[in-house]
């Protein structure tokens, strides 16, 4: 037993900024943003935090799926950006929804939703579960240096979320993690111990390699894809649509072009909602679905990558 997906709901704050807003504030422009990463304008939270968005992207899951919360048996959450270590995003989530099942958080930064499908599909395999939440959350803007133009331009905050019930949707997924702090690190601050001996810190907000990530991110996406469809006897011809994390639409481009899949094959919306991290598949599933866009049976491709760094890429027949 796997699962199918019931449902999908998203939720992005209403303050929106585009890359002229943020010239105001940042020696930036809209044509360098647009060229080289292609968004040209993100939702930033005013007053919502990783939580609340998590919250009510649930909400329109479950509604959009028919599943009453009490029906759930599992909530899985991923953020890299909630306010509280303790509780968790995912607990934060089913005390809002009133509910008293399971929960769990998942640390993979921008390839939890590939890691919680596939932690969910565990679940359903050993009979525990009938119905999931899974949601990816994030208030990056409270993560961003704002001083640092090659990451503030990018970021963004946002919420998706899905709801899973018993059924043959999920095929496989695979998984490749290289541990280290190099290329992404986000940092914690190092507390106030009076017998730690304190080092150069970090500032706890994003450090990215950009290049570095670049270059990953495109090996990532085009290896884990390729094998999770050979190994499963697929051909990209049987693919509908590839749902990758948006993280910059060149990385989507170049593997595009590697791949030698059309570029028509890759949903894309980072041009309105920015880089997201573990939300973006989620809310990209969630505005193909309410745009009917996605057939039963299509099958899906999600490529995931980012920090860690991990990579992931699961199948998915809708
Ligand atoms: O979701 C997690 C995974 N994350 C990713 O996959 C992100 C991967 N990396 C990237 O998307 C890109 O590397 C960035 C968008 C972060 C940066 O783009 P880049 O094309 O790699 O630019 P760069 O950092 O190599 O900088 C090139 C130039 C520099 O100027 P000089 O030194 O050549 O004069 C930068 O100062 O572009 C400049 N630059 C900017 N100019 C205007 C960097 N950021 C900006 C900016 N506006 N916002």
């Amino acid at each position: 037993m796997s699962f199918s997906v019931l449902g999908t709901g998203m939720y992005v704050p209403p303050k929106v900024v585009t890359n002229d807003d943020l010239s105001q504030i940042i020696d930036t422009n809209d044509e360098w943003i647009m060229q080289r990463v292609g968004i040209h304008e993100r939702h930033f939270s005013e007053q919502e935090t990783a939580a609340e968005m998590g919250y009510r992207a649930a909400l329109a899951a479950l509604e959009n799926s028919g599943v009453r919360a009490e029906e759930l048996d599992l909530i899985l959450a991923a953020s890299v950006s909630g306010e509280t270590i303790s509780p968790s995003v995912s607990c934060e989530i089913q005390g809002r929804l009133g509910v008293s099942c399971m929960t769990m958080d998942i640390n993979a930064a921008c390839s939890a939703f590939d890691f919680m499908l596939e932690t969910a599909a565990g679940f359903f395999a050993r009979k525990k579960v009938k119905k999931v939440l899974v949601v990816g959350t994030e208030r990056l803007s409270r993560l961003i240096d704002w001083t640092d133009r090659s990451t503030c331009v990018i970021f963004a905050d946002g919420a998706g979320a899905v709801v899973l019930g018993e059924g043959n949707g999920y095929i496989d997924a695979v998984f490749d993690v290289k541990g280290g702090l190099d290329v992404i690190n986000i940092p914690q601050p190092v507390g106030s111990s009076p017998y730690y001996q304190r080092g150069q810190e970090r500032k706890p907000c994003i450090h990215m390699r950009g290049q570095d990530t670049f270059k990953f991110a495109v090996t990532a996406i085009c290896r884990d894809s390729v094998q999770v469809l050979e190994r499963n006897g697929f051909s990209f011809d049987d693919v509908a649509y590839i749902v990758p994390h948006q993280a910059n639409k060149r990385i989507i481009d170049f593997a595009s072009a590697k791949l030698k899949v059309p570029k028509e094959k890759f949903y894309v919306n980072i041009d309105r909602f920015g880089n997201t991290s573990s939300a973006s598949i989620p809310i990209a599933l969630d505005e193909m679905n309410r745009r009917g866009m996605l057939k039963k049976g299509d099958l899906l491709l999600l490529p995931a990558f980012g920090g860690g760094l991990a990579s992931a890429a699961c199948l998915l027949r809708w």
